[in-house]
């Protein structure tokens, strides 16, 4: 099988492009570990949930610097499977917090064509916030500007025991030969079915390592990390992380061309 990336359609940019980026070098989808809230908040003496409302801005900020630049897709990683292991207090004000900004920011992103989807297991979410997601999802379906992941009690490796699950009880049914099962039928159990892999991973604060974020669908993507705390992300922080990966050379296994 083919591991060239699936071709996916690269909106024009609405506003300029800062003159360092190219626009038909920029990635189609770009995935985002959004760390550091707690250092942020800790360097000011703030209480560690300071740093998620500011986190909050940091995610605004990128989403409409990925719209406006002509950005297909913006993948966010809101909520661990393992963040659960968080104090109570904290999960609790993270689970209101998403609530608070999904009902106040409802209206804008469907002003702003916005396709918002939420990645992962919901059911374990506060009643609240799930129906809040099935608005969301719903409303915001059809419209034609950046396609939103949200990844919010994701965990992948909980995604692909579910997926390997989904697919025996195909073959048990009768509906699915094992023979069959390729690359693109497990892909199309995973919570990302349909949509592109990442180009682009970009983790703030610095850590070098995946979380259990999006294992399968990275298996091709460039990694920019940098030690920019994720409330401080801004244009300046995004146009490095594209220049750095305009500058790549993707080879998919391949070799490299010759210059
Ligand atoms: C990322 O920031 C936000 C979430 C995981 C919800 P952290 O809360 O992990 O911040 P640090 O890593 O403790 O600084
Ligand atoms: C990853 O950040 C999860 C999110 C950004 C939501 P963590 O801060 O939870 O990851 P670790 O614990 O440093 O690996
Ligand atoms: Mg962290």
């Amino acid at each position: 099988m083919s591991r060239l990336p699936v071709a996916a359609a690269r909106p024009a940019p609405t506003t300029a492009l800062p003159a360092v980026l190219q626009a038909d070098q920029l990635p189609v989808h770009v995935a985002v570990i959004m760390d550091g809230n707690g250092r942020w908040a800790r360097q000011r003496g703030l209480p560690r949930v300071m740093g998620h409302r500011q986190g909050v801005e940091a995610l605004k900020r990128t989403l409409r610097l990925c719209s406006d630049w002509g950005i297909g897709a913006l993948t966010a990683y809101a909520f661990s499977t393992e963040n659960w292991s968080r104090p109570g207090e904290e999960v609790s004000f993270l689970m209101t917090l998403f609530e608070q900004v999904l009902a106040r920011e409802l209206e804008a992103l469907q002003k702003e064509q916005v396709r918002i989807r939420f990645l992962g297991d919901l059911a374990p979410l506060p009643a609240k916030l799930q129906a809040l997601i099935t608005e969301a999802t719903e409303r915001s379906a059809v419209n034609s500007g950046i396609h939103f992941n949200v990844c919010t009690n994701y965990g992948s490796r909980q995604e692909l025991v579910q997926a390997a699950r989904a697919l025996a009880a195909q073959v048990q049914r009768g509906e699915l030969d094992p023979e069959a099962i390729d690359e693109n039928a497990l892909a199309a159990q995973l919570h990302t079915a349909g949509q592109p892999d990442p180009d682009l991973l970009i983790r703030t604060s610095g850590e070098q390592r995946l979380s259990n974020f999006l294992l399968w669908q990275l298996a091709y993507a460039e990694l920019h990390v940098t030690d920019v705390l994720w409330p401080d992300f801004d244009a300046t922080a995004l146009t490095q992380a594209l220049v750095d990966f305009q500058g790549r050379q993707r080879r998919f296994g391949g070799v490299q061309e010759e210059i």
